[in-house]
């Protein structure tokens, strides 16, 4: 078994096949999305970080027919369910072009539509990331402005730690009162109710893209915001768990698990990505 707190290169199959059976408590993949394009980093940083780099960070991303996609996703999805912990979680990001194969797929991986499997797994939510900044369509449709992120669990036992959103000033006016300890409550019938804070979290989350300019930007393509990897860890992961991101790009997750002190393990088949994401890691 490969130590944790490590980026491997290689196919995440075959390494994931080196991983013991149901470690992980929390997967994240953000896999090529089959845009058929050569996802290039739009910005130089990634000079800055492989100071050896002469060409920006790349790597393909066609799959062929969405048949050919499914077919590749199939055996490392299952290769992921393996090492996926009893109350453990999958999010698998996604776009568009794929993402209504992809929910048949992993339905079929979570044996949602086997009625003989003794252990099926948990559809748990659709989040749609609304990210404001980057890919759009233009012409004759809408601006394309969002992702879909499947969240599946291997038993209803899942980790599950409820997020609050900001209060809303409304629900601030109607706790006007703040007690010895600071904290704002109202009155009701001679009884005192504390406000816990906003709403619960929906499953649609606005948060921007990446900007050109932020600090975090580490020059890899496709590279995600830590504040959705920061949400996601902290939603469906305890302290001490195991993080894995079977096709970590440039490391956010683990960067974000890092952070949150989860032990963590990525593998990208690209070394240009797994040079960054260990540099990104070291800082
Ligand atoms: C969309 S990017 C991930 C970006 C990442 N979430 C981030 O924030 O930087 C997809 C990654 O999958 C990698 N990849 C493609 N096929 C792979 C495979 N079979 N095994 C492991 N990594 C793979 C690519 O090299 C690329 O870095």
């Amino acid at each position: 078994m490969p130590s944790t707190n490590t980026v491997i290169c290689g196919d995440c199959l075959d390494s994931l096949a080196t991983l013991p059976a149901a470690e992980a408590g929390l997967i994240y993949l953000d896999p090529p999305f089959n845009t058929r394009l050569r996802r290039t980093a739009s910005t130089s940083r990634s000079v800055r970080h492989n100071r050896e780099a002469t060409t920006p960070a790349t790597y393909a991303d066609s799959f062929g027919s969405a048949p050919d996609y499914v077919a590749y996703m199939r055996p490392r999805l299952l290769a992921m369910r393996r090492v996926l912990s009893a109350k453990g979680s999958l999010f698998f990001h996604s776009d568009w072009r794929m993402s209504h194969h992809v929910r048949l797929l992993l339905d079929d991986i979570f044996d949602l539509s086997n009625d003989e499997a003794t252990t099926p797994g948990v559809f748990v939510n659709e989040i749609i990331w609304h990210y404001g900044l980057g890919a759009s369509r233009a012409g004759r449709s809408l601006l394309s402005k969002h992702d879909v992120i499947f969240w599946y669990a291997n038993s209803p036992e899942y980790t599950f730690n409820l997020i609050r959103q900001v209060p809303t000033a409304a629900m601030l006016r109607k706790y006007s009162h703040t007690d010895e300890q600071g904290r704002r409550y109202m009155n009701s019938y001679g009884k005192r109710y504390l406000l816990k804070g906003g709403k619960p979290l929906d499953d649609v989350w606005d948060l921007p893209a990446i900007a050109p300019t932020a600090s975090e930007r580490a020059g890899y393509p496709t590279q995600k915001p830590l504040a959705l990897l920061t949400r996601i860890i902290q939603l469906a992961s305890n302290e001490g768990d195991l993080v894995l991101d079977p096709f970590c790009g440039s490391g956010t997750a683990l960067v974000a698990a890092q952070r949150l002190n989860r032990k963590w393990i990525g593998i990208d088949a690209n070394p240009m990505a797994v040079e960054i994401a260990t540099q990104r890691l070291g800082r």
